[in-house]
């Protein structure tokens, strides 16, 4: 299985607990870095050293003690917003909580732990109004430590029933081109399973925001990674969407490279203006090769696809003046059998397109 904008993991994880396995590739540092997380199987030796770490971790937060203060991220920036009276202490317990991933020693032990206080981090400061306290703070973590080893351990569970207990491949590049990259050659898989930027919806992939709107790169520091672009990189176009449809044109292109005729390419896409951009997509996936599967069991009912409102998306919510229509649509594919032959532009009617 396939999923060229990888994301948070979920496709990775669900992946492997069904016993398939799972390449994802992203732009994003911190996407890599947190579905190479999610997608590893540990060994029964390495979750019951996580186990045991879990319980001690909050503990390692003690605001009279020391933290590791990184001057390299400090340095680039890294830490802007964070001195601030009402978050230094938060800040600390950042770093302490670091400090302790970073003592379990190996590096897939240390990433996990990082991830454990990447997830606090983001729930203690990221879109908050009021900051927890740091009793608070130690309780989340020692809460988000011991369900991550539990669904790591239920993921390992999973696959060694499913009989291919491997974990993921990432690849932090972009999709486009990703075809020759010498970590995957080969690779014929059977689904395409991804859901890539939407167009015209701009969405903050690479900041968490502070105290209203003020944008933190700290996500990059605790995963360890370098966080060297603008936001336009991680949504494949700038706010006005010029570079969209050729940036999708090339990154759906190197998926329909590696997929033969039984290949499933699915799709989940949201569009800030369906009416238009729907044709265009379609279109899109027909240049590249792409024919399109509809669900007869739907037809008489809607548009042969599945469309949903997209419930608690938060993301967009905070994001006023950029909010996009809450509809998403799961579009299906395969190859063409006959190889790239253009075929005329979709017409689809306003009622199609909004069912
Ligand atoms: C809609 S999000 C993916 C959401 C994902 N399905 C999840 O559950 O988290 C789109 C992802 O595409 C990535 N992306 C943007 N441009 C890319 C490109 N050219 N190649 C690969 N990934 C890209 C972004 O970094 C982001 O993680």
């Amino acid at each position: 299985m396939l999923d060229n904008h990888v994301g948070g993991g979920t496709t990775m994880v669900e992946a492997i607990a069904s016993g398939r396995h799972a390449v994802g590739v992203d732009i994003s540092s911190l996407a890599e870095f947190v579905s190479s997380v999610k997608a590893t199987v540990f060994s029964d030796v390495e979750l019951d050293e996580l186990s045991v770490w879990a319980t001690k971790l909050p503990h390692s937060i003690d605001l009279r003690k020391q933290s590791i203060h990184f001057g390299h991220y400090a340095e680039l920036g890294y830490y802007k917003h964070l001195e601030h009276k009402s978050r230094w202490r938060l800040r600390k317990a950042i770093e302490q909580g670091m400090g302790a991933a970073i003592s379990l020693g190996e590096p897939r032990l240390e990433a996990f732990g990082r991830c454990v206080v990447l997830r606090t981090a983001q729930w203690a400061l990221d879109g908050r109004k009021s900051l927890p306290s740091i009793s608070e703070f130690r309780t989340f973590l020692g809460e988000a430590a011991t369900a991550m080893v539990g669904g790591a351990r239920a993921l390992r569970a999973a696959s060694v029933a499913n009989g291919v207990p491997t974990s993921a491949i990432i690849l932090n590049r972009s999709a486009a081109g990703f075809e020759v990259d010498e970590r995957v050659t080969n690779i014929r898989p059977k689904l395409v399973l991804t859901s890539p930027p939407y167009p015209g919806v701009h969405v903050l992939y690479h900041r968490w925001q502070v105290d209203g709107r003020k944008e933190s790169a700290l996500p990059f520091m605790i995963a360890k990674r370098l966080d060297g672009s603008g936001g336009a990189f991680y949504t494949m176009g700038d706010r006005k969407g010029s570079e969209y449809f050729a940036n999708i044109k090339a990154s759906m292109g190197s998926a329909a490279a590696v997929a033969d005729d039984n290949t499933i390419i699915v799709q989940m896409v949201a569009f800030g203006d369906a009416q238009h951009q729907l044709p265009r997509y379609l279109e899109t996936m027909s240049e590249i090769g792409l024919e399109e599967l509809l669900l007869s069991s739907l037809h008489g009912e809607g548009d042969g696809r599945l469309w949903r409102t997209v419930p608690g998306r938060r993301w967009y919510s905070r994001q006023k003046g950029d909010t996009p229509g809450s509809q998403e649509v799961v579009l299906i594919h395969r190859k063409r059998a006959h190889g790239i032959r253009p075929l005329p532009p979709q017409s689809l009617t306003a009622a199609q397109v909004h069912p």
